[in-house]
């Protein structure tokens, strides 16, 4: 049976305040907004360029990025800031004699999709005139390319083979509301590197931005004459469709209940046009999709005419699957994406009309004072949930339906805390040390982060032996953390795996946690999973049970049918092979001798506590768990192999989930002893038999 689909109820600020109609169906609150132009027909892809608002300024960007060495550009989303303006650039001769002009993103999708689009636009090839560089996938030619997408992530890696980016004419920091971590970094990196390249054109674009703090930055101009600025200021007015936003009549109890009847109903009452929903997380976007796809079937056996095709899209899914959400759809069948934030910027996926928002993210965050950084589940911000609103009116006027009231919205932050503020600065101070900026402290942050979480980060490093007693990078050490992709915990562990005798099972270990969700439990066969997965169970914890995991996958050929029947992630599994593969190969070039344990855990075990002995603590007489940093109260995780069982006196976890607890996720058993050993500038043995933190002095 199809749910219930007449619960969700919302109306629109503007009409009739809520609760003054019954009738506040749907379709029946739209204002009728003129059709400006029609997908379907086949207008002319210049054509199409020419009605974004952001063409009628051509001529004045181009003036604006003459005649200053940074442009500031603000207009909605949808009015062509990503696709256009590299374009403009690229016309008006930024990329003669060989320079690049660059646009970065804040993420992997999104610099693939608005490559994919310029590239189509200029009906080039991807990869020649327009490509993308991002982790681990470079679709670039170092001698066609001439507008270039790239992460912001990879812009700070590039910095490292070319300190003043020589080769790019032109950056646009794309998102840069964002303020990703690397964003970020990015910007403090691009004034010094302007001040030394006064040629350099600095392009800062969203479509919600604080302009002035930014224009303050990046004025390098001390004269006091105005006329002598070096930034200046650009607003776009108008997005190309109108969205209309709708809201709840009253809160809503599950946002991921009412995600499903807001998409059942829209399917019910609405016109063609594809949904995108967003919701915290894979779990979440998991349980919508099998949701969904149960009432799909529903509805095509009680003959329903259309039919719903859902997708899920997260981070954590293969590229391939994620690349699915963008293929079109014939006209009998509806798309439901089922998304997490990772398509909140900068992507237009075609066809999308309906944006269904739960107004949560899942976010990093860090607490200076317990030096704990965990994964939770917050409120956006204002600016985010614009930016999911946006995603609905690109192609034609699109409906946002908030699960929340207005009310509510109203109480929301304007923007988001910058990321540089809510994180373990620990990967951020070593890539600043490997580009060379020695003192951090004083490095040119748009935000500066808390002193606090620098001087927790500068003494972790420390003790990993990513710098010395003077916080400089060591080499070879510290050289090599800064150019590992994973955080400088997993790349000491993995550094030191070979010397420890056992690398070949902790590139395993290493590889595996990157995947979430390894174990699948189907709601309706709880049991038989639970029989299954305790299969590969050992009481050591999560770390060597997922070696068991794969081992187990790798020795019955990778099969999908041997996954279904011990209730295995098949894909993740999938995942995990090819992530493997690319540590490997990184420990290769970093010479990593090939070793194995030969089946003694203990070995595995001390070789995980040298990268992550600073997230260590210890049984309290009430059951729950203490940071031996900080004594703070921690929960396993229901999700660990340890959840439930006797719990070992002393742990080491990989993260920190933050519910109504704070839970560890990845556990696992260590000796105390260990961790004396093997972080002698970390904890001393105190008084009592516990650990205390010893405050190096590293600056
Ligand atoms: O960056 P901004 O949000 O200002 O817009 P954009 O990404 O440059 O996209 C401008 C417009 O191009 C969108 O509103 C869509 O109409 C169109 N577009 C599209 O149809 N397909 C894409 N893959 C990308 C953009
Ligand atoms: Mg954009």
């Amino acid at each position: 049976m199809a749910a219930p689909l007449s619960t969700m109820k919302f109306w629109k600020p503007g009409s009739d305040g809520p609760g003054v109609s019954e009738e506040r169906e749907l379709s029946t609150e739209t204002t009728s907004s003129p059709v400006i132009y029609n997908p379907h027909t086949s207008m002319s892809i210049e054509k199409q360029r020419q009605k974004l608002p952001v063409f009628k300024h051509r001529n004045h960007i181009l003036y604006l990025v003459e005649s200053y060495q940074t442009v500031v550009i603000v207009g909605e989303t949808g009015c062509g800031k990503s696709t256009q303006i590299p374009q403009y650039l690229l016309e008006a001769g930024w990329a003669a004699e060989g320079k690049v002009i660059g646009v970065t993103q804040p993420r992997r999708v999104a610099a693939i999709s608005v490559a994919s689009r310029v590239a189509e636009e200029r009906g080039a090839l991807l990869g020649h005139e327009v490509g993308y560089t991002i982790r681990f996938d470079d679709c670039s030619d170092p001698h066609a390319t001439r507008i270039k997408f790239l992460t912001d992530g990879m812009l700070v890696r590039e910095m490292m083979a070319d300190p003043l980016l020589k080769k790019y004419s032109v950056l646009m920091l794309d998102e840069a509301h964002e303020r990703t971590l690397y964003t970020d970094i990015a910007i403090g990196l691009l004034k010094k590197i302007q001040k030394k390249r006064r040629d350099l054109r600095l392009i800062v674009a969203s479509a919600t931005l604080d302009a002035k703090k930014f224009q303050e930055f990046f004025n390098l101009n001390e004269s006091g004459d105005p006329a002598k600025d070096t930034c200046g200021i650009l607003t776009v007015e108008g997005r190309t469709f109108p969205v209309d936003v709708f809201y709840t009549v009253s809160p809503v109890p599950d946002y991921v209940k009412a995600t499903v009847e807001t998409v059942l109903k829209i399917h019910e009452t609405e016109d063609d046009g594809d949904v995108l929903a967003f919701l915290t997380g894979q779990e979440e976007v998991e349980k919508v999709v099998s949701m969904l796809v149960e009432q799909a079937r529903a509805l095509s056996r009680y003959g329903m005419k259309k039919h719903l095709r859902v997708l899920p899209m997260y981070a954590g899914l293969p590229y391939a699957e994620q690349m699915k959400v963008f293929e079109r759809v014939p006209p009998t069948v509806r798309k439901v994406i089922v998304a997490t934030n990772i398509a909140e910027t900068s992507i237009t996926i075609n066809g999308t009309v309906f944006v269904i928002d739960c107004a949560f993210v899942k976010m990093r965050a860090y607490n200076p004072r317990t030096a704990i950084e965990s994964l939770v589940v917050t409120p956006i911000s204002k600016a985010a949930a614009n930016q999911r609103a946006g995603r609905g009116g690109r192609n034609r006027p699109g409906k946002c339906f908030r699960l929340y009231t207005e009310e509510d919205f109203e109480k929301l932050p304007p923007s988001t805390v910058p990321e540089m503020q809510r994180t373990n600065l620990a990967p951020v101070i070593l890539q600043l040390k490997a580009l060379g900026i020695d003192n951090v402290l004083r490095f040119n942050f748009l935000s500066p982060p808390p002193a606090q979480s620098m001087v927790q980060a500068l003494e972790l490093l420390y003790a990993l032996g990513g710098l010395d007693q003077y916080g400089r990078l060591t080499d070879p050490m510290g050289v090599r953390m800064a150019e590992f992709p994973l955080s400088p915990m997993f790349a000491k562990m993995l550094l030191e795996s070979g010397n420890f005798g056992c690398s070949k099972e902790i590139v395993t270990i290493a590889a595996m946690m990157q995947i979430q969700n390894i174990f699948v439990v189907p709601a309706n066969q709880k049991k038989a999973a639970a029989r299954e997965h305790r299969k590969f169970a050992v009481a050591e914890g999560d770390h060597l049970t997922m070696l068991n995991v794969y081992e187990a996958f790798i020795k019955h050929q990778k099969s999908s049918q041997w996954c279904q029947d011990h209730f295995l992630n098949y894909k993740g599994l999938l995942r995990a092979v090819t992530v493997r593969e690319q540590l490997r190969r990184l420990m290769n070039k970093f010479k990593v001798p090939r070793t194995s344990s030969e089946g003694d855990p203990d070995v595995i075990l001390k070789c995980i506590v040298s990268g992550f002995f600073a997230n260590a603590a210890r049984l309290h007489h009430s059951g729950s768990y203490r940071t031996l940093r900080d004594d703070r109260e921690l929960h396993i995780h229901p999700t660990s192999v340890l959840y439930a069982e006797k719990p070992p006196k002393w742990v080491v976890y990989n993260e920190v989930v933050q519910t109504s607890k704070y839970f560890m996720r990845d556990v696992t058993a260590v000796e105390s002893s260990w961790l004396v050993e093997l972080a002698p500038h970390f904890y001393k043995q105190a008084k009592h038999g516990s650990l205390s933190s010893k405050r190096s002095k590293v600056i």
